[in-house]
């Protein structure tokens, strides 16, 4: 299989806070991918390294065979040019209209002219099941609806990996169930390849292939494998746990 990330001996934090000590894992073309584990394991923070926004204090991040660390500035810029990314809480622009916020990327990076942007803001709209929607302000959005416009705006430069971090918090579990549906569809339609950070165990075991479960005590994966096989058969007691706990939020 084709890695499309590869992290090696990975260590981050913030200042004198190591989050994560020398995690080492990989994701696959075209697979589902999950980061979890529990509140302020480091999740968040991994996902901002892959991405390339924050600089390890060791370690090497390949995305399409090619490190994001050790690499120019204009490098990484191209580089991140290459995937789709909505951080936690990221939002869109309050100020800008669906259809502007979504033409952002377009109009920053490509030289395509107005009427063709067009054309992609009706098709990545389509795609979420917003079409008509591009006019409309956030603010006039529901919650689901925002998340999906978020999902638009990413998929906007037609990347082949995408990567969101708790895309359904917040939504009721109709909604939250609804994304996790438009997140397969991308893959199995596109073979998007998506790293997905969540707490949602619903959205666990529907969408996801493999996932990795960070642990804040050890500052470190504690299980990497399918989310079912980790519940059911891993040798670690506190991951069968975490992941048997059905339909209820992490607390950890
Ligand atoms: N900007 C930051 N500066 C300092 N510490 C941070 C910052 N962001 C997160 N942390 C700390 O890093 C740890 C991991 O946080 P985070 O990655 O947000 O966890 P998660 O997403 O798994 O809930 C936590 O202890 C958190 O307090
Ligand atoms: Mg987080």
């Amino acid at each position: 299989m084709e890695k499309v990330i590869k992290v090696q001996d990975l260590t981050i934090g913030y200042g004198t806070l190591t989050v994560l000590d020398k995690v080492n894992f990989h994701v696959e073309k075209s697979e589902i991918f999950g980061i979890l584990g529990g509140s302020g394991c480091g999740k968040s923070t991994l996902l901002k390294h892959l991405t390339g926004l924050y600089l390890p204090f060791e370690g090497d991040v390949q995305i399409f065979g090619q490190s994001i660390i050790n690499c120019e500035d204009d490098e990484r810029r191209t580089l991140m040019r290459k995937f789709g990314v909505t951080y936690q809480g990221g939002a869109l622009f309050g100020s800008m209209t669906v259809a502007e916020n979504i033409a952002l990327p377009l109009q920053e990076f490509t030289d395509k002219s107005a009427e063709e942007i067009k054309q992609i803001i009706k098709e990545k709209l389509a795609m979420v099941d917003l079409e008509g929607c591009g006019p409309m302000m956030p603010s006039e959005l529901s919650g689901g609806m925002r998340k999906r416009a978020g999902l638009a705006r990413a998929m906007a430069l037609n990347p082949s990996l995408l990567f969101f971090d708790e895309p359904s918090a917040g939504l009721d579990p109709i909604t939250s169930a609804e994304l996790d549906r438009l997140i397969k569809r991308l893959r199995d339609d596109l073979g998007t390849t998506i790293v997905i950070v969540t707490h949602e165990l619903d959205s666990v075991f529907s969408v996801t292939d493999r996932v990795i479960m960070l642990d804040k005590n050890i500052k470190g994966i504690a299980a990497d494998g399918s989310a079912q096989n980790l519940r059911d058969r891993s040798e670690n007691s506190w991951v069968r746990e975490f992941l048997s706990r059905a339909g209820m939020k992490f607390t950890n």
